[in-house]
């Protein structure tokens, strides 16, 4: 029995989160996981989206924690870790699906719009977003635990904190991608599925 980090909010939302990628990533092959954690998301959405193949990628520093729980929960789908950080270009082919979760509002703002920028590199003509986490609206947080997130996350780290969407659709704009739906999430997370139109 190995010692692998763990997430509960992992736990919490991947049963909410698949049915959206299940219809979001119905026509795609090749998913990139960018910030995979813990490795939580990729086993579980792997093992139950067996028409993908996903690759793991995050910083060299949680590529043990991935592949601990890759080795214990296998996919013959689900490829180990690549080294992707956002500062850096991407190690990786074009793929016509991305995802990420709990990533945008962790990195600095620069990394959010160079994350934007490996996509339209990345992302295939007709390919799919996906991006989970928590936004603001008409730059209002949507909930009172949301405000004192984004005090705790901003006291870690003053250059992360809750993106508000119209930012982030400016760079999708930018990157050539089309909000196809704005999916409600349980504890105040959406869910926003784009399609790269251009
Ligand atoms: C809050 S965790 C989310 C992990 C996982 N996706 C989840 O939902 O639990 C944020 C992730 O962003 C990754 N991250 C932080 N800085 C990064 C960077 N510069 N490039 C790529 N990923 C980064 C972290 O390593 C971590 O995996």
């Amino acid at each position: 029995m190995t010692n692998k980090p763990y997430s509960q909010a992992c736990e919490n939302n991947k049963n909410y989160i698949l049915p959206v990628l299940k219809q979001a990533f119905s026509a795609s092959v090749k998913v990139l996981e960018v910030g995979s954690g813990s490795g939580q998301h990729a086993v579980f959405f792997a093992q139950q989206l067996d028409h993908l193949q996903w690759q793991t990628s995050d910083l060299l520093v949680n590529h043990e924690g991935i592949n601990q729980w890759i080795t214990e929960y296998p996919s013959t789908n689900l490829l180990t870790p690549v080294e992707l950080n956002l500062e850096h270009t991407w190690p990786v082919d074009n793929v016509d699906a991305i995802y990420t979760a709990n990533t945008l509002h962790i990195v600095s703002w620069s990394l959010v719009k160079r994350f934007f920028e490996g996509v339209q590199k990345h992302l295939a003509s007709a390919g799919k977003l996906c991006i989970y986490g928590p936004f603001n609206y008409d730059g209002q947080y949507t909930s009172e635990s949301n405000a004192n997130f984004d005090i705790w996350l901003k006291n870690r780290d003053e250059q992360s904190g809750i993106r508000n969407i119209e930012d982030i659709l400016i760079l999708a704009d930018i990157a050539g991608l089309t909000l196809k739906s704005d999916h409600e999430m349980p504890a105040n997370n959406r869910l926003l599925e784009f399609v790269k139109s251009k």
